[in-house]
């Protein structure tokens, strides 16, 4: 990959860009799926910010890109402490935290860097937002850029630069708080994922201290507008029809219906509605609870008019919605619905 080509302003770098990162997301999904979810969902989430804060098209996508390989760097941390479970002693912490750094030169070096230059390029980086000159002028810059910052705090604390409030790319405060909402809501090994209103009160709690405010105010105003987010249940399953398709913890579901993990109570017979949600599309399907048990509820789909609904490549995530209408939730990747 040529620099010109990714500063060019038309046609084929938007391409490129996008092949190299499916490229080393096929990577992660390879390496770890609980990762390479996170990553998919904190894209999907930044970049959907950065267009509510009314950022232009080019940088939204960037935003996308730099969302879904964020933490890359993780693949080069040590298992033992990757998924240590419990807390980390300062040693292990610091072996963390070079994750971002990590991350921002593997990319650098895949976005055509030569690698004995990758070191010197990302401390230009670093000098340049020291120096107040937090715009990055290629494409590149903001992608790599952002995954180097995606940690830094605007009160300073952050890593791997401490860098400070306004000398913080945006696109990197907006990766930054977009990680932090999709973290919490994720279960971890060592705890459950915590629901959308404690995480929104976390995240506003912190509001001009470890987050940049509008950015904090825009996510605010997002996640309650959009149904997608208000969820917390989780999906699981094996059925070996659907199970092809399936990434890390997803699963049992078939064409008939799916089980969904979930403390709320419904009714057997309760009609609902589960909403499939891909990149600027939810497919609501309809369904009927077939049964209860103590860790959740069976669903049989209804298939309107003996239409077949068919799922392909598409990723679940582990919170869901049940208010007696809307069940839950699923992000999927490149959704298809085929014969
Ligand atoms: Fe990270
Ligand atoms: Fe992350």
């Amino acid at each position: 990959m040529k620099l010109s080509s990714l500063k060019s302003k038309k046609g084929t770098p938007k391409v490129k860009i996008d092949s190299i990162a499916d490229s080393i997301l096929g990577l992660i999904r390879e390496k770890d799926s609980s990762l390479f979810e996170h990553n998919i969902r904190v894209g999907d989430l930044a970049s959907a910010l950065a267009e509510a804060l009314g950022m232009d098209e080019k940088t939204v996508f960037l935003t996308k890109i730099a969302g879904k390989m964020h933490d890359i760097g993780k693949l080069s941390v040590p298992e033992s402490v990757l998924y240590k479970r419990g807390s980390y002693v300062d040693v292990e912490m610091d072996i963390m935290k070079r994750h971002s750094v990590l991350g921002a030169r593997y990319l650098a070096v895949a976005f055509g860097i030569p690698s004995a230059h990758a070191d010197g390029y990302i401390d230009g980086l670093i000098a340049r937002c020291r120096e107040g000159n937090k715009e990055m002028p290629g494409s590149r810059d903001m992608i790599v850029s952002g995954v180097l910052f995606h940690h830094e705090k605007i009160d300073g604390s952050g890593y791997p630069s401490g860098l400070k409030g306004a000398k913080i790319p945006l696109m990197a405060t907006i990766l930054c708080l977009a990680d932090y909402y999709i973290a919490m809501r994720e279960k971890r090994a060592y705890r459950d994922g915590y629901d959308n209103s404690t995480v929104l009160e976390l995240v506003t709690s912190n509001r001009n201290r470890l987050f940049n405010t509008p950015v904090v105010d825009k996510l605010c105003e997002f996640i309650r507008a959009d149904r997608r987010y208000k969820l917390d249940a989780s999906v699981e399953g094996k059925t070996r029809d659907a199970q092809r398709f399936f990434l890390g913890r997803a699963g049992n579901i078939s064409l008939s219906g799916m089980y969904i993990k979930t403390g709320r109570i419904t009714g057997v017979g309760q009609e609902l509605v589960i909403n499939f949600a891909a990149d600027g599309s939810i497919v609501d399907i309809p369904a009927i609870v077939s049964r209860i048990d103590k860790d959740g509820i069976g669903v049989k789909f209804i298939h309107e008019n003996g239409t077949k609904v068919f799922f392909e490549n598409f990723i679940m995530n582990n919170y869901g919605e049940c208010d007696g209408k809307h069940l839950v939730h699923s992000l999927f990747e490149e959704a298809a619905i085929y014969e």
